[in-house]
């Protein structure tokens, strides 16, 4: 079989490891130069593609590329770019084709969560029909750790134990100066629908006086008069109280507490501002002194602070990606399978594209305690592996030794530009 060139792409949010994926990507399919030829990224992810600005890693020294593997952000740029449904309109999966066509592309990997498993999944079926076949395998990732059939999402254990640390570390502040002054600390964390990032916050104490005395999941309705009585009731009780509140929280009839009124590309609310909102009531209805934190950007970018598990595995689903694709398989995304919980055990396996394609994995009712505000021993359980070891970044001058890319483009060679709508 002729060789063929790969392009791999960042889609959605980043993470703290989505570079070390791309690492595992570029890294295997360089040990298979014999099968595969040079491996292109979209710059900006997919719109890089349909623009046809691509990066050329070939031009990147493979300590670079190794480097990739403790850097954070996305190294060749993503994007939150919905492309037009194949009903609607086919130009852009066309264009996609055609920009594969001209660069001998023969491999795709697209390292995203839910929406970007659908378009590799239509990628798969549409480069068939129009008579250029190309290999596509999605690589999972998303903090929200909400992608269905894995047993987690890459990105999501280095986000945790960041909640998790900081919870622990904010409560011994606030401990502190409870006597006499602030009494109410609260962390808003993402997590756009789905707890789980919340629930990590739970991590950080296992007896009812240990800080977080309060979390917030998406998965339970709000409810104001229960919220402030618990807090009422803690501060009483311990002193002081700590609360994680899910940047996705909502109240019954399904708004949530944080709703900006902006939208994105694929029709999701932005989120921000949860955390606003309850320390407003608490001022306004308990009278407490508070102090709150948005980690926002913080939490996924913390590469410092990554759990070793979750960059291992990171690492593993880009490599497996590219065995995947060797070994003639075709819209699949390799999965993480959890074998034992202690000690814990988990290899790589696969599912469909169409499986995971947009579909979000909730907080399971068992791991949220009965009162709603807490994890149970089996959330617990799931969520402690993820967030063991620790990987640290190199440092220099006292700061992270991160490497930066040379992007170097690939010659264009379509005539055509193609214009963003
Ligand atoms: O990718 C998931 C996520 O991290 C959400 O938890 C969060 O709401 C969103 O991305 C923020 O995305 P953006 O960087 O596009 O604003």
């Amino acid at each position: 079989m002729p060789k063929r060139n790969a392009l791999y792409a960042q889609s959605g949010g980043v993470t703290s490891v989505i570079n070390a994926s791309a690492c595992g990507v570029i890294e295997t399919a360089r040990q298979h130069r014999d099968r595969i030829g040079k491996v292109y990224a979209g710059d900006n992810g997919i719109v890089g593609v349909l623009t046809e600005d691509l990066i050329d890693t070939s031009r990147e020294s493979a300590r670079t590329i190794a480097g990739l593997r403790h850097t954070p952000g996305g190294a060749f740029g993503s994007a939150r770019y919905k492309l037009k449904s194949l009903e609607e309109n086919r130009t852009e999966y066309e264009r996609i084709i055609e920009v594969c066509k001209a660069h001998n592309i023969g491999y795709f990997f697209y390292n995203g969560g839910g929406d970007s498993m659908d378009t590799a999944h239509k990628l798969s079926r549409i480069g068939k029909r129009l008579g250029y076949p190309i290999t596509c395998i999605g690589v999972p990732k998303t903090v929200d750790n909400d992608l269905p059939i894995t047993d987690t999402c890459p990105g999501f254990g280095s986000v945790a134990k960041y909640i998790a640390i900081s919870t622990q570390e904010a409560a011994k502040d606030v401990i502190s100066m409870a006597e006499t002054s602030t009494k109410v600390f609260i962390l808003e964390v993402m997590g756009r629908h789905a707890g789980w990032i919340a629930a990590a916050g739970g991590l950080a104490g296992s007896r009812p006086e240990d800080a977080p005395h309060i979390i917030l999941f998406p998965e339970i309705p709000f409810n104001r008069q229960r919220f402030l009585a618990r807090v009422r009731c803690c501060v009483k009780d311990y002193g002081y109280c700590v609360v994680v509140v899910s940047e996705g929280a909502r109240y019954r009839n399904g708004q949530f507490l944080a709703d900006t009124g902006l939208v994105d590309a694929f029709g999701h609310k932005q989120l921000g501002g949860a955390a606003t909102v309850i320390a407003n009531m608490v001022r306004d209805k308990l009278g407490f002194k508070f102090h709150y934190a948005i980690a926002d950007y913080l939490q996924r970018a913390a590469r410092h602070l990554a759990s070793a598990t979750d960059v291992r595995q990171a690492y593993a689903v880009g490599k497996a990606a590219v065995e995947l694709a060797l070994a003639g398989k075709n819209a699949v995304m390799p999965v993480i399978v959890r074998t034992s919980d202690r000690p814990y055990k988990w290899s790589i396996g696969s599912t469909s594209l169409g499986r995971v394609a947009n579909r979000e994995k909730m907080m399971p009712r068992r791991y949220i305690t009965k009162d709603g505000f807490g994890i149970t021993a089996a959330g617990r359980r799931y969520l402690e592996p993820l967030i063991q070891g620790e990987d640290y970044p190199p440092y220099r001058n006292g700061l992270p030794d991160y490497v930066t890319l040379k992007r170097v483009m690939v010659r264009k060679k379509l005539k055509t530009k193609f214009v963003l709508s």
